[in-house]
């Protein structure tokens, strides 16, 4: 089955390691009945919530980001008025603009008309440049121009989570950035844009629009911060980048994003939230509110609370060792999250993961604690399905000793070859293949054959 191009509610949300959801929903399809109830205690962007509901089939859902929560809430919300999102977007984009330090910053005039015209980014590749569209002339420019990062004074809110206090960002960038808190990761210039900009956003009364503006301007966070660093020349895009690899990074090339730029197509352009909005009610539906239930919290704490043998299916993706950092590089979105939710904060000690503070035997007894959890809560003749791919063969042993200690046995292996390499391949040494490994289990006694003939083709691929 050939991996299909994702529709706009999949791509209006930065996240690591989303599963091709034409494949996702095949699996829930097969594997549980029409109105079955499916679940996935690590759904990270929603992938299984909303496919679930694409197939006719409930969710429950759990993660312990809240980016989780928000994307689910967001995305399956029926009620909000569309049209004022675009007044209340419009109004606050307008006061920024007309502010001392928007016009300051990021506006100049035209050096071949001399007309007005807004900045779209500052960059450092060897020389400092600034580009800009001209309506005027009709023509992208980019100009010499010296570079410095603003001088203002913030009086509104900004995060003050402590970055040593992230536990995946090396020495090496916290000497470079030379200073404790995640604040850093924007220049002053765009701290004191996004801290008025958020400031007017929090302001709004209507909850729901609200909800959906934050989630806007979520977006615009890591496409504005320090660790956006210039394309290839090459690739002849000079209005936009994006944020490299998934790891907090620092570069001497520098690539400053408009702020608001950023938010307005986080609301208005094609991955934007409205779109985004009126895609999820053209693939989902209309009535799918309290259709299935997400929950914001660690899966085998919230599982406890899950009748036994009330699931038909589970599907999910749990986290592979060390590949991707999560919760850590979530907090370029979650540590502004905190001032709009109080409940939307990482509780990072709960994260199943591996790094500088959890071992392979913290990995190894969480995932096993948790599948546990699943076998109770699965009923007899339920299916449970579950990805993974490592390069590292501790992690698969950490993963088959979890299946077999929580009593479920594998009874296929599926090499799933994915279209685009996921983070996972693109920072493993060798580059796993492009895929993805499908096991399909059910309760039952543990065939170590399956697992002896899966290690031989892994050593052949990898
Ligand atoms: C591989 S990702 C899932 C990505 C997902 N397939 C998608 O399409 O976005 C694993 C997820 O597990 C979550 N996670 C890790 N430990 C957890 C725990 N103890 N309880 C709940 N969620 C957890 C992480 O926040 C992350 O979103
Ligand atoms: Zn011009």
């Amino acid at each position: 089955m050939r991996e299909q191009t994702r529709p706009t509610i999949y791509r209006i949300m930065k996240y690591w390691g989303k599963k091709p959801h034409n494949i996702w929903r095949k699996y829930i399809e097969k594997y549980s009945d029409r109105n079955g109830i499916v679940l996935d205690p690590f759904v990270g962007s929603g992938m299984t919530f909303f496919e679930s509901i694409k197939s006719n089939r409930i969710p429950i859902t759990i993660d312990l980001n809240p980016i989780s929560d928000l994307c689910i809430k967001c995305l399956t919300n029926r009620t909000v008025d569309i049209s004022l999102i675009y007044d209340r977007a419009n109004k606050i984009i307008m006061k920024i603009k007309n502010s001392a330090f928007y016009i300051n910053e990021y506006t100049t005039s035209c050096s071949h008309c001399n007309n007005d015209v807004v900045i779209y980014n500052y960059k450092k590749n060897g020389k400092s440049t600034i580009t800009y569209k001209c309506q005027f002339c009709n023509e992208i420019y980019t100009e010499e121009r010296t570079y410095s990062e603003g001088n203002y004074i913030i009086d509104k809110w900004i995060p003050n989570k402590k970055l040593s206090d992230i536990e995946s960002i090396s020495s090496t960038f916290l000497r470079k950035i030379n200073q404790d808190s995640i604040s850093a990761l924007w220049t002053n210039r765009n701290l004191k844009i996004l801290s008025e900009l958020y400031a007017l956003i929090l302001k709004e009364r209507n909850d729901e629009v609200k909800m959906m503006l934050v989630f806007g301007f979520v977006q615009s966070l890591h496409l504005t911060s320090k660790m956006c660093i210039p394309r290839n020349e090459k690739s002849n895009r000079p209005l936009s980048t994006s944020w490299g690899r998934p790891a907090y990074m620092l570069s001497n090339k520098i690539f400053e994003q408009n702020p608001l730029i950023a938010f307005e197509k986080a609301i208005f352009n094609g991955t934007g939230v409205i779109k985004g909005l009126n895609n999820s009610v053209e693939y989902l539906g209309q009535n799918i509110q309290n259709f299935g239930v997400h929950y914001l919290g660690s899966s085998n704490e919230i599982l406890k609370n899950i009748n036994n043998k009330s699931i038909d299916l589970i599907i999910t993706d749990p986290p592979y060792g060390n590949i991707i950092q999560y919760g850590d590089l979530s907090e370029v979105w979650v540590s502004w999250l905190e001032k709009y939710n109080s409940k939307y904060v990482i509780d990072h000690k709960k994260e199943i993961i591996k790094n500088k503070n959890k071992n392979d035997a913290f990995y190894q007894s969480e995932l096993c604690k948790t599948f546990i959890e699943l076998n109770r809560v699965l009923k007899d003749n339920g299916k449970f399905v579950l990805t993974f791919n490592s390069n590292l063969k501790k992690d698969w042993d950490n993963l088959f000793y979890a299946i077999k200690e929580s009593g479920f046995c594998i009874n296929e292996v599926i090499h799933q070859k994915n279209k685009r390499s996921s983070e996972a391949n693109v920072s493993a040494k060798k580059g796993i293949a492009i895929s993805d490994y499908y096991f399909i289990c059910t309760k039952g006694k543990w065939d170590p054959i399956i697992i002896e003939n899966f290690y031989l083709k892994w050593e052949q691929l990898r």
